[in-house]
């Protein structure tokens, strides 16, 4: 919500997408979602930009490995900094910058990135993602189809930082809601 509010006009243009896509007589499913790239591409874009697992969860060393030429001992916890995937420069040009369209294509596609890993890879990947990434899209769809976002009078939107600790959190902020219809 703060990413949206901090740029309009990724917000409309989902509002946008939605009113072609899904109307305002009913509610956004998830079977829309393949006819609504640009608001599953914002989506994905806070997603990296807001990583709210930076350094995942602990891990530990199972047997001693050599990794580059380091030596990790047996019994070692492991901490990955996955936010420095998602900020990677080769990875993603000017990684500060927030920009759905990284991950369109030029038909307007969906397009996928390997180094897009909120959710962790491997055995140990959250095994929460299928149900989180779909409660973010009803929630997120239906809350934009419905209302227009603002920050409230006379308050400063915090800037799009979190806090950290083992996860990195939104700021608390005041908004107001007002219906689109
Ligand atoms: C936006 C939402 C979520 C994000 C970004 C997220 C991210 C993560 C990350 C980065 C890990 C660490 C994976 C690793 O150790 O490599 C993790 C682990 C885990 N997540 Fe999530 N998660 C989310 C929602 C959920 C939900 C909704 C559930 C359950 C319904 C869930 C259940 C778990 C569990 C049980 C683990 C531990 C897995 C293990 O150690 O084997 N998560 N999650």
């Amino acid at each position: 919500m703060l990413f949206l509010l901090h740029h309009p006009a990724v917000c409309k243009r989902i509002q946008d997408e939605l009113d072609r896509e899904v109307g305002k007589f009913r509610r956004p499913t998830l079977a829309d979602k393949q006819r609504l790239p640009y608001t599953t591409a914002a989506l994905m874009e806070v997603q990296r930009l807001n990583f709210i697992a930076p350094i995942s969860v602990p891990h530990k060393a199972l047997r001693t490995v050599n990794f580059r030429g380091y030596t990790i001992p047996e019994g070692t916890t492991v901490l990955a900094n996955q936010w420095s995937i998602m900020m990677d420069e080769e990875k993603w040009p000017n990684p500060q910058q927030f920009d759905p369209s990284r991950f369109l294509d030029e038909f307007g596609n969906v397009k996928k990135n390997v180094a897009w890993i909120p959710f962790s890879v491997g055995k140990r990947s959250c095994p929460g993602e299928v149900l989180a990434r779909q409660e973010i899209f009803l929630v997120l769809t239906a809350l934009l189809q419905a209302f227009s976002f603002r920050s409230s009078d006379g308050e400063a939107l915090p800037e799009c930082v979190g806090k950290t600790g083992s996860l990195y959190v939104c700021p608390d902020f005041h908004v107001c809601a007002v219906p689109r219809f």
